[in-house]
């Protein structure tokens, strides 16, 4: 998407050869209008798949999940990253490891939002070791509902995520491919 990778050139920044920061239009403050667009982006590509529900992680895919939620005129489900409960028998609940900040947190989503046979499209703002996304496909295995198609705001193609999601048989649309970041440098692939 070349007004999304216009953005990441003007205003990402690129702390060191893994992080890109890009506080000022997704994570920290969001550009609702680049939001729409990235929306409108995803429906294009994922419009021709039978989709019930969109679901992102909370809390940076909830912006781009959210304005593809209203293209597409579908519930929008966040799933929680909260401490595991064994006392609210109603949820579903994984565990994640996340390298980047190197702990694990316990993905959670309620037994009422997410049903038996249901086909999911997954939204989420970074794919890096792609460790949240099958956390998610795991939560959707316990529900017996069917990922369709992950859509991605910003890939690091340098990262493994992208080949774990592969070798899942995951439909994955990523619309920024970054292949090498060092301190001021931004390539994309
Ligand atoms: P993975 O899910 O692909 O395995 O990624 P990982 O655990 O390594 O990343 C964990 C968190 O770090 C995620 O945010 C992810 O969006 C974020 N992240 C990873 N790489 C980058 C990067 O280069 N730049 C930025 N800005 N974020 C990155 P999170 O913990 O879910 O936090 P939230 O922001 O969604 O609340």
């Amino acid at each position: 998407m070349e007004l999304l990778k216009e953005r990441i050139l003007k205003d990402g920044l690129a702390l060191n050869e893994n992080v890109l920061t890009v506080d000022s239009f997704l994570n920290h403050q969001v550009d609702v209008n680049l939001m729409d667009k990235i929306g409108e982006e995803f429906y294009n590509y994922f419009k021709s798949k039978k989709i019930d529900k969109i679901v992102t992680i909370e809390s940076s895919g909830i912006a781009p999940a959210y304005t593809t939620a209203l293209r597409f005129n579908l519930p929008l489900v966040i799933l929680k990253k909260q401490q595991s409960s064994i006392l609210n028998g109603n949820l579903y609940e994984t565990t994640v490891h996340s390298f980047t900040k190197n702990k694990d947190y316990t993905l959670t989503c309620s037994k009422d939002f997410i049903k038996d046979n249901e086909n999911i499209l997954l939204i989420d703002d970074f794919l890096a070791n792609g460790e949240a996304v099958l956390g998610a496909l795991r939560l959707f295995e316990k529900s017996n509902s069917n990922l369709v198609g992950v859509g991605i705001v910003i890939e690091k193609s340098f990262q493994p995520g992208r080949d774990k999601l592969n070798n899942a048989g995951l439909d994955v649309y990523s619309l920024a491919q970054i292949s090498k970041l060092s301190k001021g440098v931004i390539e994309f692939k």
